[in-house]
């Protein structure tokens, strides 16, 4: 049973093996110390850090590598990882430099931090594939600052996905999530049918992108196959193409269109209050106003239709060291709704958004055994109201 975090909804069932989740959460504990520990190795190696006792700030780190005036926000986030790891300390808007430094000395160089990888992937095979995204945008990290090299060329060498998908891969956490998305659509496709037995249930997926979620979901819905619309959107057109190539076959019911949440769906051809579930996982945190965001979700659904999110509800070091090098991880305007150096909401943050954009009832679904406020993903549903 999933820690229920809200009052008077039914808990969800979707099973979680505590041991093998605990081994997740230590070696993933692991991993950031190792991310914490190649970052001021990095800067140390690039002469960015002065001896133990200097102080440094982000001026000094914009003004030595010509940072890009977009990766103003990692900068400050890069120096407040070091400020909690110990091996900087706050003084005022500057940081000095701890005598904690000479731990990392050596660890940029190549064959250093690969040797450590090897050792944490045979320690924690949990987390494996965390560690070569980890290790490869560390290496890059001040060609992608200076703009010699363009993050997706890091994060999606050549094109490739390869990367990015290890740390999908056979992922306890995120199998989890996918997993209880497809519990929670399925029940509200299931109550919606049997109060409407000659309806069809309307689902829309915002941002499928590569369709990690979408799988579990079709899978759960797959009783109702005669009695469901499910439209698989994406900002990107080539998402849509390859979905259709690993989806489309046999589901006469799956439909293919592109959308950007960020814009109404009036403008792009979806009748407003038609759609029963809109999902959205991994991608509402990508947009640059989540009010708006949140307003075109609630335009899409029927009222009393559900918004479904899954999303990373606590700034992880891990994820500033990764996928903090890709623009777009800065790019929302919007600070007070977010966790700070990130562009994430956290629950109640999550619950006050949903609130102000007409949703009621806002559910927030993590993992048993893990207090609230340490929910590193959560499930969050609400319930659109009139129409507006
Ligand atoms: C991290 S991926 C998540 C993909 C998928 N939902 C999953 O969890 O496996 C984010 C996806 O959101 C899409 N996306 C980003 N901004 C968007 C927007 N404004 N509207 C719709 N989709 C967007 C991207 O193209 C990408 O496919």
């Amino acid at each position: 049973m999933t820690e229920l975090l809200t009052e008077g909804v039914p808990p969800l069932t979707t099973p979680l093996d505590p041991a093998r989740y605990d081994r997740f959460r230590t070696g993933f504990h692991a991993v950031t110390g190792f991310g914490q520990r190649l970052l001021a190795a990095r800067l140390v190696a690039v002469d960015a850090l002065p001896a133990p006792g200097g102080t440094v700030g982000v001026e000094q780190l914009r003004d030595r590598f010509g940072v890009l005036p977009q990766y103003d926000r990692l900068c400050h986030a890069l120096l407040d990882i070091l400020d909690r790891a110990g091996y900087l300390r706050r003084a005022g808007d500057r940081f000095e430099v701890t005598d904690r430094i000479p731990e990392v000395t050596g660890l940029a160089a190549d064959g250093v931090a690969a040797a450590e990888a090897d050792r944490l992937r045979e320690a924690y095979p949990e987390v494996a594939g965390y560690l070569p995204l980890l290790t490869t945008c560390q290496a890059r990290l001040v060609e992608v600052l200076d703009g010699r090299v363009p993050a997706n060329e890091v994060l999606f060498p050549g094109g490739s996905a390869d990367l990015v998908s290890a740390v999908y891969r056979d992922n306890v956490q995120l199998d989890f999530f996918n997993q209880l998305c497809a519990e929670r659509v399925q029940s509200h496709v299931r109550q919606f049918l049997q109060r409407y037995p000659r309806g069809y249930a309307e689902v829309l997926e915002v941002g499928a992108g590569t369709g990690g979620t979408t799988g579990p979901v079709l899978a759960a819905l797959g009783e109702w196959a005669d009695r469901l619309r499910y439209l698989y959107t994406d900002v990107g057109p080539v998402f849509l193409r390859l979905a259709r190539r690993q989806f489309g076959a046999g589901r006469p019911y799956l439909d293919f269109a592109r959308y950007n949440v960020e814009g109404s769906p009036d403008d792009q051809g979806f009748e407003p209050h038609s759609v029963d579930v809109v999902l959205a996982s991994n991608v509402l945190h990508a947009t640059e106003r989540m009010a708006s965001t949140l307003v075109n979700c609630h335009r899409l659904l029927k009222p009393g239709g559900i918004l479904v999110v899954n999303e990373m509800t606590r700034r992880l070091d891990y994820n500033t060291l990764t996928f903090g090098l890709a623009e777009g991880w800065w790019r929302y305007a919007d600070d007070e709704a977010r966790i700070p150096y990130s562009p994430l909401l956290d629950g109640p943050g999550w619950r006050a958004a949903l609130e102000q954009a007409g949703f009621t009832g806002v559910e927030l679904h993590g993992v048993p055994v893990v207090d609230p406020v340490e929910q590193v993903q959560s499930l969050v549903v609400a319930t659109a109201t009139g129409r507006h």
